[in-house]
């Protein structure tokens, strides 16, 4: 099935200066960049595409990290584009991931993991629509 996902390079990944090669491991892995902006987001917007976790206790220093330094935002797309860049960005906590995912090579910790994807369907569908209109999508 052919799927749209939201991947995330996070400020960490940025201020190590490996955005190609996480892009390089996306291309690598025949996933398909439609649509890709580099952005600073403000607490605000940090706060509102991480509302699902907003009563974690980890709330407020996830959003100040989110804001810290720019993000490189992406639409990714492909067969089972979700599920597949989960695969390719490993366990959330770093020191869970496999071998050769790209949190285990580039996160630093539970919170400092490098690269962010959609979760779901669902959470894809808001995601995308959150950072990108129609028209940034090129196919
Ligand atoms: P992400 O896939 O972007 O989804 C939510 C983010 O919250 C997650 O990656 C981590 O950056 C962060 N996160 C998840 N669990 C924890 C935790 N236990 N402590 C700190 N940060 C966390």
């Amino acid at each position: 099935m052919q799927q749209a996902t939201l991947a995330i390079i996070k400020p960490d990944a940025i201020k190590k200066n490996i955005i190609g090669q996480i892009v390089r491991r996306i291309e690598e892995n025949d996933l398909a960049v439609v649509a890709m902006k580099m952005v600073h987001l403000s607490r605000k917007m940090a706060e509102s595409f991480y509302y699902v976790h907003r009563e974690r206790p980890f709330f407020a220093s996830l959003t100040q990290f989110m804001s810290e330094a720019p993000v490189v935002l992406m639409v990714l797309r492909g067969e089972n584009a979700i599920s597949r860049w989960r695969d390719i960005m490993g366990a959330t906590d770093p020191a869970k991931a496999k071998e050769g995912t790209i949190r285990k090579l580039f996160g630093e910790s539970i919170e400092r993991n490098a690269v962010h994807g959609s979760d779901g369907p669902e959470s894809a569908g808001f995601e995308i629509g959150y950072f990108f209109s129609a028209v940034e999508l090129v196919r």
